[in-house]
Order: structure tokens, then C-alpha cells, then sequence
């Protein structure tokens, strides 16, 4: 059942397909759709639809807070997991119910003065830009973005570089933007962030469960991610770690509240001592014992094996669309992973994705408010973004191209 215990192949191959057909007859959606939007959202597998629904049944049996309290050490395995998948301890680790309301909550704890810099890349996902815009409109706070290499991704030396000139409040960087296939150097961005000792943090939401993920290996301070997309969890997730040299030097969110302080005295408060301090009060708890699920059977299939699988099957999916004519590869740098975009020409965003839809080929659409200056370097308004997963197969991939050149060619 293994991925890991799979043979060695440099390509997914025939001897793969026993594990692999007992791993999608795991997967209940694999019956109904082709789904290339694991970068969406990746389906669920049946034992993390279980859990969540035990624990819905026993809310429903004896109540809300009593369920939570018979299933305490079931939410604390969360922490231990998904601390287990990333190489941090389990006190590091706050649940959140978005990756956004994580890096949001990450960004609230440094206090950021007028003439602070935050060095970013240019492909940073669009929310953490616009968070960074939005404290550039209130704070005052100066944005430099690092330049790209000329064949795609961040120019790490330059972004070095930058670091040194400015010594900036905050590093950021997204390990995989939602916009391509690009896989940003996140743990040599890190090495120079500890080298002269700033703040660092990393969105890895469309990385975890794709990638294997050490935190300690990056040396960031703040990492992101979600459990929906490659770990395959319940939507309405998302995750935060916190090191604990950001943990002791006190940095607490903005906005704390009863679960993540105690109110020690009328006039004073004491923030926790772990991770929990970037937590709420209110907890989905099926969500979180679903996440828990997921990234144990993530763990059981083997990030590795995935690590090696899934940007293969995406290679194989872009180089077989980009030999299309009138269809073109958008993602570019030095390591490409699992999201592949391309342009089509002849075609509108909605329309084309719509006869996708038809044959029930999950895909999603990115346009060029998604990305500012990736889209505008490569000159398109709109992508197509195809995402396959481990549990996909090369027969799927077959078909996908297929369903493109025949649309392509109705043009
Ligand atoms: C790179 C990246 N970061 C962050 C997010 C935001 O995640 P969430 O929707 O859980 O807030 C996404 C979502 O697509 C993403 O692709």
C-alpha cells in the first residue's frame, strides 16, 4: 500500500499500478471526476472523511463541548502529526482556519514602524502581497521585491544582497506560488536570513504534502500551509508554525484572545507559552481531527515517494500539452512541481474551462490579478492550471491532453 515501498522507478510505471489502485480505491472521488485541482483543493481520502464524520456523529449524540473533550486526545495528535511532517515539536504548531488567517495572524505579531522593509519575491501568492500592501497603506512600511533570475525564480545572491542594504523587518517568501509550477529555493533563502539574523517567513501551502517540509532545514521563524490542497485534508484548514526563537523573544498576535492568554490581573494578561498563542478559542473540531487524518495518511503514503511521484506526473503533463499546438507552458525556473499552467490560444478563460468541467476534468483558472508581475512578464491576462497528485495516473494524463488538443484544434 506503500508508495514508499513501491519499486524504484525514474517514471510511474506498470509496477506502481497495484499500489496505486488500492490508494485510489481509498479515494472516493476517483470514481467520479479526473481531478487536476489538488492545488485547489486535493480529495479527500476515505479515512479522513471518516473521522470527520465521527466526530459530526458524536457532536450530534452528546453535544459540541463533550465530544471535544471525549475526542482531546485525537486534536492533540493533529499537533503531533503534522509537528512530525514538518520537523518541529508540537507546541509549535497553531491550528488556523485558513493559511491566509495564519499568515495574517504571523503578521499582526511584529510591530511594524514607518520605514520598516519587508524584502519579498515577485512571486509571492496575492494575498500575501496585498497584506504587504496593506501595511505599506497603514504603517508606512517599505516593500522590496527581489528580482528573478532570467530563466524564472527569485535571484537568491540579489535577494541576499538586499538583505544586507536593508536589513529588513521581515523576509517572506512562498516556497510554491498558486499562479505556476515554480519552486522557490526557500531553504537558501533561509540560510542567508539566519546569516544575518532577520525575521523569516515562508508560505508553504501549496509545498506541504507535495514536498517533504523541515523547518529547521529552511530556518524560517514563521512557516504557513493548509491541510485542503497537497496533505488532501478538509477545506476551512490551515496551520502556522512558530519557532521557538520567535515563541521566546514574545511576539504575540494583535489580536489574542482567552485560549491563546490568560487574563492575569484587571489590567494585565499573559500570553501562552506555546503556539497556541496565535490560536482562537473556537475550534471546527471535526476539521481538525480530519487535518490530523490527513497528514498521517500523508505520513503513510511517504512525502518522499510523493516528493518523487507527483512533479514526475506533472512534467509528463506539460511537456505533453506544451507539444500541442497553439498551447503553451507557462512555468518557468530551475525546479518545477505540481501545478502546470498554460496558455490557449483562441480561447476565453471561463469557456475553456467550462469544457473541461464538461468532461468532468477538474482544473482551475488563474488571471492577472493573481500575479501581477509573473503574468506580466510572461504577457497573458489568464492561465489554465492543471495540479495532478500521486493517486492521478498516466492514463488520466492521456486523457487531459487529449481533451485540450481537441479543444484546441475546434478553434
Ligand atoms: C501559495 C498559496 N498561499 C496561500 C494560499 C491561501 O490559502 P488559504 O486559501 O487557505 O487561505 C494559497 C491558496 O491557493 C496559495 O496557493
Amino acid at each position: 500500500m506503500l508508495l514508499s515501498d513501491m519499486r524504484e522507478h525514474s517514471s510511474a510505471t506498470a509496477p506502481e499500478w497495484e499500489s496505486l489502485s488500492a490508494l485510489r480505491a481509498d479515494t472516493p472521488g476517483c470514481e467520479h471526476v479526473i481531478h487536476f485541482n489538488n492545488a485547489g483543493c486535493g480529495l479527500l481520502a476515505a479515512p479522513v472523511l471518516q473521522a470527520m464524520q465521527d466526530h459530526l456523529d458524536l457532536e450530534a449524540r452528546i453535544g459540541g463541548y463533550e465530544a471535544a473533550a471525549a475526542h482531546a486526545d485525537e486534536v492533540r495528535e493533529f499537533y503531533a502529526e503534522l509537528a512530525a511532517l514538518i520537523g518541529s515539536g508540537p507546541d509549535n504548531i497553531a491550528f488556523a482556519g485558513s493559511a491566509t488567517h495564519a499568515y495574517a495572524t504571523a503578521l499582526s505579531a511584529i510591530p511594524f514602524q514607518r520605514g520598516d522593509v519587508i524584502l519579498t519575491t515577485r512571486n509571492d501568492f496575492i494575498s500575501n502581497q496585498l497584506a504587504f500592501l496593506s501595511l505599506r497603506r497603514r504603517f508606512g512600511v517599505e516593500i522590496v521585491h527581489a528580482p528573478d533570475l532570467p530563466e524564472g525564480g527569485v535571484d537568491v545572491d540579489a535577494m541576499a544582497l538586499l538583505m544586507k542594504e536593508h536589513r529588513p523587518r521581515l523576509v517572506a517568501a512562498t516556497h510554491i506560488p498558486t499562479n505556476s509550477g515554480l519552486v522557490q529555493p526557500v531553504a537558501e533563502i533561509g540560510r542567508h536570513c539566519r546569516e544575518f539574523d532577520l525575521l523569516y517567513l515562508v508560505d508553504a501551502c501549496q509545498s506541504v504534502g507535495q514536498y517533504p517540509i523541515d523547518v529547521e532545514e529552511i530556518g524560517c521563524d514563521l512557516l504557513t500551509g493548509t491541510c485542503r490542497k497537497f496533505l488532501r485534508g478538509p477545506r476551512g484548514s490551515g496551520f502556522l508554525f512558530v519557532s521557538d526563537r520567535f515563541l521566546r523573544a514574545g511576539y504575540e498576535p494583535l489580536f489574542i484572545d482567552m485560549h491563546g492568554a490568560d487574563w492575569t490581573a484587571p489590567g494585565d494578561y499573559q500570553p501562552s507559552r506555546t503556539a497556541s498563542r496565535f490560536e482562537e478559542w473556537e475550534f471546527p473540531y471535526a476539521t481538525v481531527l480530519g487535518c490530523a487524518a490527513a497528514v498521517r495518511y500523508a505520513r503513510e503514503v511517504g512525502v518522499e515517494a510523493i516528493s518523487r511521484r507527483t512533479p514526475d506526473l506533472a512534467r509528463r503533463l506539460r511537456n505533453d500539452l506544451d507539444a500541442l499546438p497553439g498551447v503553451r507552458a507557462l512555468d518557468r525556473g530551475n525546479q518545477l512541481g505540481a501545478l502546470v499552467t498554460i496558455a490557449v490560444d483562441g480561447w476565453e478563460a471561463a469557456p475553456f474551462k467550462a469544457a473541461l468541467d464538461a468532461r468532468s476534468i477538474n482544473s482551475a483558472l488563474s488571471f492577472r490579478w493573481f500575479a501581477q508581475f509573473d503574468f506580466g512578464d510572461k504577457d497573458v491576462d489568464w492561465c489554465l492550471r492543471l495540479s495532478p497528485h500521486y493517486y492521478n495516473t498516466e492514463d488520466e494524463i492521456a486523457e487531459v491532453v487529449a481533451a485540450v488538443a481537441e479543444l484546441r484544434a475546434a478553434r
